[in-house]
């Protein structure tokens, strides 16, 4: 795992490690007298096959504390981010998770994928510090009620739904194939979709593989045989990339159906697969709808020269309500952010954002569906 330690709006090397420790219940080592910056931590696959993401993450983490740091900090006092890779790893997350604990962040930005969200948001909650993930859309992230957990993005039961109702109603499809990467993300989507689809269209392939393995063809040849209308894929662009183009290799004319993990990723995924991605169904919001996403999408180019991937804007969204929250709280200690965040209504580019007793934004039911046609997503209608 990469140590990354990023203070003001320097990049630097180095292991971020706090001068002081955070005491349980008092994330970011409390709000008193304590001086020196107040930390806010961001992990997620920072290296791996989703880099995309732990760029976004981190990106859109880094312009919010910027925009703050520009202005003086929060609570006067500078805003330092500890940054920390999981590698989209489950087993990774809890150590992360420990070393942010140990940094003495007040809150931390992520994780991004449900498997490490999950995990990680056991030791923050014992450490009192505040999760809020731009990413993760398990229900179990919120379901757990936890008081300090939050998650600016949408969830598994409402994507799941939104794609079933689709391919029963909309594609009025007979047979379909349900596969899934086996993580806490990939799996849950899968199920929630299969759980939809019951009664209306047969299910006829349900499988799972490793969210390691790039060879599909044994699975595909099965869906071949199968001669299905549809087939879903619980699970993330790195592996949907090489499953679309083998997929094409093996003749299969039935589109693919995913959700947010297979969304908005124009280089590494639409332009890897090319002409074979033609046709792919996804569910994700329609961000570009906000009054904010043309601001934030220019002001992101502008400071790195990339385009932004799906949650670059959730990211930054998050950074700036954990932060709000410990301007609100007057300190910088978890539980009193958390009661903060619970209580506040934030200004964000995804349009105004308050969040419900589990820690789930307001908003609900708000997934589109999607098709890549000429190499782009394009709005294929409601439900
Ligand atoms: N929504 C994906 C997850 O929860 C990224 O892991």
């Amino acid at each position: 795992m990469r140590h990354l330690a990023i203070a003001a709006a320097s990049l630097a090397l180095g292991f971020g490690l706090a001068a002081c420790k955070a005491e349980p219940g008092k994330g970011g080592g409390g709000g008193g007298a304590a001086a020196g910056p107040v930390k806010i931590g961001v992990a997620g696959p920072i290296t791996g096959g989703q880099a995309k993401n732990g760029q976004d993450l981190k990106e859109g983490s880094l312009l919010a504390v910027e925009e703050w740091n520009a202005k003086g900090g929060v609570l006067g006092r500078t805003v330092e981010l500890v940054i920390r890779d999981d590698e989209a790893l489950d087993k990774n997350a809890t150590t992360v998770a420990q070393e942010l604990v140990n940094a003495g962040v007040v809150g931390v930005v992520g994780h991004f994928n449900s498997g490490c969200t999950i995990p990680a948001s056991e030791k923050y909650h014992e450490a009192g510090i505040v999760t809020i993930t731009p990413a993760s859309t398990n229900t179990y992230v919120t379901d757990r009620k936890y008081a300090d957990v939050f998650r600016v993005c949408g969830r598994d039961d409402q994507q799941g739904r939104t794609a079933a109702y689709y391919v029963s109603d909309v594609l009025r499809a007979k047979r379909v194939a349900v596969f899934d990467d086996k993580t806490s993300y990939g799996k849950g989507l899968a199920d929630e979709c299969a759980k939809n689809l019951e009664g209306r269209v047969e299910v006829v392939i349900r499988e799972g593989f490793d969210a390691t393995e790039r060879n599909f063809r044994p699975y595909l040849t099965k869906l071949k045989d199968a001669n299905v209308d549809v087939w879903y894929f619980g699970g993330i662009y790195e592996q949907a990339a090489p499953m679309l183009i083998q997929a094409s290799q093996l003749g299969i004319k039935a589109p693919m159906m995913s959700g947010d993990g297979v969304h908005g990723y124009q280089a590494d995924f639409i332009d890897k697969v090319g002409a074979a991605a033609n046709g792919t169904l996804t569910t994700f919001p329609d961000t570009t709808a906000n009054p904010g996403y043309a601001e934030f999408v220019a002001k992101y180019r502008a400071r790195f020269d990339a385009e932004p991937g799906p949650y670059a804007i959730y990211s930054y969204a998050s950074a700036h309500i954990l932060l709000e929250g410990v301007k609100a709280a007057g300190a910088a200690d978890g539980p009193k952010v958390a009661a903060a965040i619970h209580a506040g209504t934030f200004q964000t580019p995804l349009g105004p954002i308050a969040f419900d007793d589990r820690g789930d934004v307001k908003a609900l039911d708000y997934y589109k569906v999607w098709v890549i046609r000429d190499g782009k997503h394009v709005l294929s209608g409601p439900k």
